[in-house]
């Protein structure tokens, strides 16, 4: 088949990489891809999504898998519709649920799926009122798409009225904050879900957890997510049939009585609080690390279960994952999240050991080819990953890939699945 995907991360190339590792052979574009996608297909250089289209169209493009939200948000699987083209991801009025957190919300509490207690304003006032009834922190969230910014945990009541007000004035977000929901704090474990959508039915996917700050012991600022793994010990067979009954089930229901059907990945980060799962947001794409762990998870047909998703079929068929764990490793460029750095040559050691061959490999994210060469010039770099029978072997060898792996500047963190182990 051929196949057009949209996005130039880890994640992407992981979703190319499990495709390729299939039985039959595809053939793959990637709009943009990034410097190590070009060697699993054809990057392109297309950013209209009509003119996109249209060469899906002329090319015989059978499947195009949407990674990143702005595509969606933007309306992609609208315009690729319209020409008639098979594409996997959620509608542009289906990718609120990510691209406005007020919508969402709003969404969550009309339907009774758990969620933090919360306003959404934009008065400042309001906003003003109801964080001086919550005890601290506080959490302020900007309405829009901030890049995984625009979430405020403010450790004080003042701290938390600089936060709105910054926002609904447009100084921290722009328009993105002219609205903003404030909610009260959620104390417990977060794990990252993923459900695979068709409108009606779903798959549900190992259950991974995220590790958002730079540092080790969950130190530093926030980021993309510096590592993953999957799956992990902490949710039992309750806890994600609570998940499906309370929060995917209902949401399935809710979009199609909203007219806006969910297609495509529902990401759920959900908040474990006293073993009750709480929604703390959606997200309408697979999360990144988390979807390179999942990918090597899956042994049975990737680009089946998008071809299926995409066109109301999933029910058809039987989606099987390894027994195994994964975990996967960050390594970024010496300023990350701050600001990008220089570009740096990467060298991967050739040392041929039986472990790292047949368990680890690397999905490459801010990296460009230049001369033949592997340059990290982008802010998470690439994954590396591991897998085993156990966690902490899949941990270990993650571990032994990354020793092999330098460029100049490289960061990462040394604890990655340490709540599991
Ligand atoms: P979001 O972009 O909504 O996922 O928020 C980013 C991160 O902020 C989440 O992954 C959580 O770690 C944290 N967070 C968001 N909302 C809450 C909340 N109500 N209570 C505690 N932590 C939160
Ligand atoms: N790793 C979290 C995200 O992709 O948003």
């Amino acid at each position: 088949m051929k196949i057009l995907i949209l996005g130039n991360g880890g994640r992407e190339y992981s979703i190319a990489r499990a495709i390729l590792n299939e039985k039959e052979s595809h053939e793959l574009f990637f709009m943009p891809g990034n410097g190590a996608t070009s060697s699993l297909g054809t990057n392109l250089n297309i950013k209209d999504y009509g003119e996109l289209a249209e060469f899906a169209k002329k090319s015989g493009v059978e499947l195009t898998i949407v990674g990143p939200e702005g595509p969606l948000v933007d309306g992609v699987v609208d315009i690729f519709k319209s020409h008639g083209l098979t594409i996997f991801g959620p509608s542009k009025e289906a990718a609120r649920l990510e691209g406005s957190k007020v919508y969402m919300k709003n969404f969550l509490a009309k339907y009774n799926i758990p969620t933090a207690r919360y306003i959404e304003t934009s008065s400042i006032e309001d906003a003003f009122r109801f964080a001086e009834k919550l005890s601290t922190p506080i959490v302020v969230k900007a309405d829009g798409l901030c890049g995984g910014k625009g979430v405020i945990i403010a450790q004080t009541h003042d701290e938390a009225k600089i936060a709105i007000s910054e926002m609904l004035s447009g100084k921290s977000f722009g328009d993105a904050g002219r609205k903003v929901v404030v909610e009260e704090f959620l104390d417990g474990y977060e794990l990252s879900m993923f459900a695979v959508c068709d409108g009606d039915d779903y798959i549900l996917l190992p259950a991974a957890q995220d590790h958002k700050r730079l540092l080790d012991n969950d130190q530093g600022p926030n980021t993309g997510g510096m590592g993953a793994y999957a799956p992990t010990p902490l949710v039992d067979y309750e806890l994600y049939q609570k998940v499906r009954e309370r929060i995917i089930r209902p949401t399935l229901d809710g979009m199609k009585k909203e007219g806006a059907p969910f297609e495509g990945v529902l990401f759920i980060g959900i908040m474990v609080v006293n073993g009750e799962p709480i929604t703390l947001e959606f997200n309408v794409r697979f999360g990144d690390p988390e979807c390179e762990i999942l990918m090597p998870l899956m042994t049975s047909s990737v680009s089946d279960m998008f071809y299926k998703a995409a066109t109301n079929r999933l029910g058809e068929i039987k989606v099987e994952f390894s027994k195994e764990f994964a975990v996967g490793v960050v390594m970024a460029s010496a300023d990350y999240p701050y600001k990008s750095s220089t570009p740096a040559e990467i060298i991967v050691d050739n040392v041929h050991h039986e472990d790292i061959e047949k368990y680890t490999h690397i999905s490459y994210a801010g990296v460009s080819m230049i001369d033949g060469k592997l340059y990290a010039d982008g802010g998470r770099v690439l994954v590396c990953v591991g897998i085993g029978s156990t966690i902490k072997e899949a941990r270990d060898r993650a571990y032994m890939r990354c020793g092999q792996v330098h460029f100049a500047g490289k960061k990462l963190r040394t604890d990655i699945a340490y709540q599991a182990l």
